[in-house]
């Protein structure tokens, strides 16, 4: 008797734990998993934009961050049920600009935080200041994660006689007002931000 009195609380206590756990899981469900998320987004665009690019050269690659970039952030947020986007304050597409002022801050802070964090001389202050605005600007249900650029970027980001002459008339072409150029590899180009739907 004493056994299956035993069992039963060991039973009940097991259950109350999981439907506790299921419960803080509803309440905040996939926040957790959008690294994972904005990370599984970054590098299959990469990967395109690898293989493209080794195809045929970058003025075919160049649909691969415009089009494919926006069907991917389709089909990845839809099959998490979350709406991503890339934002950047120097952007090529405008549509690609920050939406809101917390987008705004969002460019903001990332890009002090790559400052300070490429610094030499690591400002200790400076960073802890700058954490707790960081802080400040996380919801429940949104996440940002900074971008930055790498040496293949350059190509088509670069300053203008690095781009290959016919990929530098198409840019022109299609985005007039493009910002997106006479970065380095290794510099800040802006952020993923990964919002519940
Ligand atoms: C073949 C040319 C090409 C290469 C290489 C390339 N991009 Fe782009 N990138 C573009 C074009 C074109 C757009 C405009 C996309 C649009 O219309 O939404 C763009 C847009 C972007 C944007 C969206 C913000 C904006 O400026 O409109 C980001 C972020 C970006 N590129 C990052 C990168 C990174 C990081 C790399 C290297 C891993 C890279 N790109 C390599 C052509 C390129």
């Amino acid at each position: 008797m004493k056994n299956i009195l035993l069992l039963s609380i060991f039973i009940l206590t097991g259950f109350t734990v999981s439907a506790q756990e299921t419960s803080q899981q509803q309440d905040r469900p996939d926040t957790l998993y959008y690294p994972a998320i904005a990370q599984e987004f970054s590098s299959t665009l990469q990967g395109i934009l690898m293989a493209e690019l080794k195809k045929g050269g970058t003025l075919g690659a160049v649909s691969v961050c415009s089009d494919t970039a926006l069907k991917l952030t389709g089909e990845i947020g839809n099959k998490y049920g979350v709406k991503i986007k890339r934002i950047s304050d120097k952007n090529r597409n405008a549509k690609n600009a920050p939406a809101n002022e917390k987008e705004v801050m969002i460019l903001q802070v990332l890009l002090e935080e790559h400052s300070l964090l490429s610094a030499e001389e690591k400002d200790e202050d400076a960073i802890k200041a700058l954490n707790i605005k960081k802080e400040k600007i996380k919801t429940p249900g949104l996440f940002f994660t900074p971008m930055k650029t790498a040496g293949a970027c350059i190509q088509c980001h670069g300053n203008e006689d690095q781009i290959a002459p016919a990929t530098l008339q198409k840019i022109n072409e299609l985005y007039p007002h493009d910002k997106a150029r006479g970065y380095k590899a290794g510099d800040f180009r802006g952020a993923i931000v990964i919002e519940k739907k």
